[in-house]
């Protein structure tokens, strides 16, 4: 059967993964305009050794690649860097077919393939740091709890230098008929990675530091992850984005994100934007937080050291969609960057109060850039002045 082609990635050594274009949300709520890849990879000669698996949904074309593959030979071992089901999820149907298959993981690992599949049999735990010998490779297991469940790994191969690196270095994106880096257009690529680990990863930027520490002792020829590209060219170039996106450095720009319901709170967005261009502020991005997807807009603001949030009054609250914003942002835990806020009403003011709980809360992770901005009804010249001046100490903040 034709499916998605098996491609060799080194000597002996298979990317089986699966390409989905069909899903809509991944995690349910993250969207999927490039699709998303599930990148499995098989390892012959000696022992063969399937590293991570896929969707579910597409068992049937995996296990044909596997089959194909293996061509009358037993499958050995499974690693398992990850359970998330968009890796682990054809681990139980892969049993039912491979009865002898080991399955390899740590015990948190181990502890979770027995809660979602009933399985406690066949199952070689390894600890942080171990060094296996599966046939004629050498595997090196090291723990990468939190990047991105506590039970998550990373497996080297020290034979072929070939990192596995499960969801570090991931990215949304199903590949466009090339697999690796010097195949891709990097534009999407880069930025659906970004997006991948803002808005799955960004929560656990510090374990995923300590992660990438542990992985850079590594001598590493390819890196191949379950998401996105695998990296024969250049892996430092994909090591350099991650660093940047785990330590939260920020470009100069400005993120202008507004929540309206008549237009009259988009059109001091829009005049905040102006006046930042005019300060002279390289970056100025503008969302309506009803219309820009909140994924993109997160990513966005991670990478960029100002934020202004200008949002309306909604039945004595907050905008709704500008409330879920802040719930995500904070959820990121975000730091050293600075917010400028705006709020308007006509008859109960809340939209300023809880913009300024949102900085209050971060503990100066949102330094608070001067003045607050409280509008009645619509923008009048005096509020004009305001937005003008918040815009002036925001570029020279950033700039500065
Ligand atoms: Fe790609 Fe955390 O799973």
């Amino acid at each position: 059967m034709y499916g998605n082609e098996i491609i060799p990635v080194a000597d002996s050594v298979f990317w089986i993964g699966a390409h989905d274009r069909t899903t809509d949300k991944f995690e349910g709520m993250w969207p999927l305009p490039h699709g998303v890849a599930y990148n499995a990879y098989l390892l012959t000669g000696g022992k063969n050794i399937l590293v991570d698996t896929v969707k579910e949904h597409f068992i049937g074309g995996f296990l044909d690649r596997i089959a194909e593959t293996l061509d009358g030979h037993p499958l050995d071992y499974v690693i398992v860097n990850h359970m998330e089901p968009d890796h682990s999820g054809s681990l139980r149907v892969l049993r039912d077919v491979y009865p002898n298959v080991k399955l390899i993981g740590n015990a948190k690992t181990a502890e979770m393939i027995k809660n979602f599949f009933g399985i406690s049999e066949g199952i070689v735990t390894v600890s942080d740091g171990e060094t296996v010998e599966l046939g004629r490779r050498k595997f090196v297991f090291v723990f990468t709890p939190m990047v991105h469940w506590p039970e998550s790994m990373i497996a080297y191969d020290a034979t072929d230098r070939i990192l596995f690196s499960s969801d570090i270095f991931g990215g949304f994106g199903a590949t466009d008929g090339g697999i690796f880096d010097d195949e891709a257009d990097m534009n999407i690529a880069v930025g659906e990675m970004a997006r991948y680990y803002v808005n799955i990863v960004g929560r656990f930027a510090a374990p995923a530091l300590k992660a990438l520490a542990k992985a850079k002792t590594l001598d590493i020829g390819i890196i191949c992850p379950a998401h996105g590209l695998v990296w024969r060219t250049d892996p430092g170039h994909v090591a350099d984005i991650y660093e940047k996106l785990s330590r939260q450095e920020t470009d100069e720009g400005v993120v202008v994100v507004y929540g309206t319901m008549y237009g009259n709170t988009a059109a001091v967005a829009e005049r905040i934007a102006r006046a930042l261009v005019k300060n002279g502020v390289p970056r100025v991005h503008v969302h309506d937080i009803v219309r820009s997807d909140i994924s993109r807009v997160t990513t966005d603001i991670w990478s960029m050291s100002g934020l202004v949030l200008a949002s309306c009054t909604y039945n004595m609250e907050l905008f709704p969609p500008m409330a879920r914003l802040l719930r995500h942002l904070e959820n990121k835990g975000m730091k050293g960057r600075y917010a400028g806020l705006c709020g308007t009403f006509s008859w109960a003011e809340a939209s300023l109060r809880e913009l300024s709980a949102f900085v209050e809360r971060s503990k100066g992770g949102w330094a608070l850039v001067e003045p607050k901005i409280l509008i009645k009804s619509n923008m009048k010249a005096p509020d004009a002045e305001l937005c003008d001046m918040l815009a002036s100490n925001m570029a020279r903040i950033i700039k500065g």
